[in-house]
């Protein structure tokens, strides 16, 4: 098993294929400067099939891919289908920024995949541009509803909310829920990387944005925050779809925290704002054995942080933009 010394367990492992991404989010990085890691900086497929096998050996159930932006990996639906065949493994979802989804999305199904988590900021384009500074909603809705064809496949939505951008769309993502059964999940932004121009005024309380659309649809409560980050509402009347509200700022849930991530070029994260890593890539390369990997991967999670400390005197950024720790 993975427990840390706060006696957490590890069970969901996210896994980023690739730190590169055809968007710019004012709220993951910069818009220029950004120098995309070499290819033979990044773990092979073999390679993370590999430690997929031992992550999941050692008790992790699920997985989720990330990036940058996932979908620009080549062949991702051959890694879909490796994983998707490790004994163990329960679940395996993806977080993509859905441009790409309209081309690639069957492939990614007929490879089994079933779970698709996708960043949507605004729905007026002037504003989605804004947020990842190109001209792309159209791209993405169109990415977005060619899943519905899959009834069996899960959509969550992910809104990063800033204030004084986005705030006022609440109640139209709660209404695009209901009307596809989707997920919407409202994201409280977090500061990471360098330069993302986050201050606490920009902060939208997540129960702020659960009030007002109670207001319109009233809701009642599915499940805290807690093994997901998001909390979850449904609708009062019966209506499928729900909303869900990742408080990280305002309500951390680090208490019950079962994430760990692996970057793309290979390095163990406890936290998404660890600021300490264990190499993975480089002992792998090097011919270590299974038995001197899971040492290594056991050591780094008992040593998991206790929680992140935003807002506080200590907190201390990580060097690493969003888009390099996968989300
Ligand atoms: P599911 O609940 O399984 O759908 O996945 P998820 O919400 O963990 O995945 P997703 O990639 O959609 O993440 C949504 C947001 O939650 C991102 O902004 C993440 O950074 C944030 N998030 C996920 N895990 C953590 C965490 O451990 N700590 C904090 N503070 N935020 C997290
Ligand atoms: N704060 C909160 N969420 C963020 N994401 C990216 N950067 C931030 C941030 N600074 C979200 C994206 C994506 C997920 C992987 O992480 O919107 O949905
Ligand atoms: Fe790309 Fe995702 Fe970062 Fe936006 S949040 S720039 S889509 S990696």
């Amino acid at each position: 098993m993975l427990l840390d010394s706060h006696g957490r367990q590890a069970t969901k492992l996210r896994i980023s294929v690739t730190d590169r991404c055809n968007f710019r989010c004012t709220y993951c990085m910069p818009e220029e400067g950004l120098v995309w890691q070499d290819r033979a900086a990044l773990l092979s497929y073999e390679e993370i099939l590999r430690l997929a096998r031992l992550f999941v050996d050692l008790g992790v159930t699920q997985i989720r891919l990330t990036g940058g932006e996932p979908l620009l990996r080549r062949d991702l639906p051959v890694l879909v289908k490796g994983l998707k065949a490790l004994p163990g493994l329960q679940k395996l979802a993806i977080t993509t920024n859905g441009t790409l989804l309209e081309q690639l999305g069957p492939a990614l199904y007929a490879a089994g995949l079933r779970s698709f988590n996708i960043s949507l900021d605004s729905l007026d384009p002037v504003r989605f541009q804004a947020s990842v500074r190109r001209d792309a909603l159209q791209q993405v809705l169109n990415g977005l509803h060619s899943l519905s064809r899959w009834p069996d496949c899960e959509v969550k939505l992910n809104t990063v909310v800033v204030r004084g951008h986005n705030e006022d769309e609440a109640v139209a993502f709660a209404r695009l829920a209901r009307l596809h059964g989707w997920q919407a999940r409202f994201i409280e932004f977090m500061p990471l990387g360098q330069d993302d121009a986050w201050a606490q005024h920009s902060v939208v309380p997540g129960e702020e944005l659960r009030q007002a659309i109670d207001r319109v649809y009233p809701l009642k409560m599915l499940a805290p925050a807690g093994k997901n980050p998001a909390a979850r509402w449904g609708f009062v009347d019966g209506t499928p779809g729900e909303v869900g509200f990742i408080n990280s700022v305002t309500e951390p849930f680090c208490h019950s925290c079962n994430r760990i991530r692996l970057t793309a070029d290979g390095q163990l994260r406890t936290c998404l704002f660890s600021l300490r890593e264990t190499d993975l890539k480089s002992p792998l390369r090097q011919g270590l054995g299974d038995a001197e990997l899971i040492a290594r991967i056991q050591d780094a999670i008992w040593q998991k942080e206790a929680g992140h400390l935003i807002a506080q005197p200590q907190f201390e950024r990580p060097l690493r933009t969003m888009s390099r720790i996968g989300g």
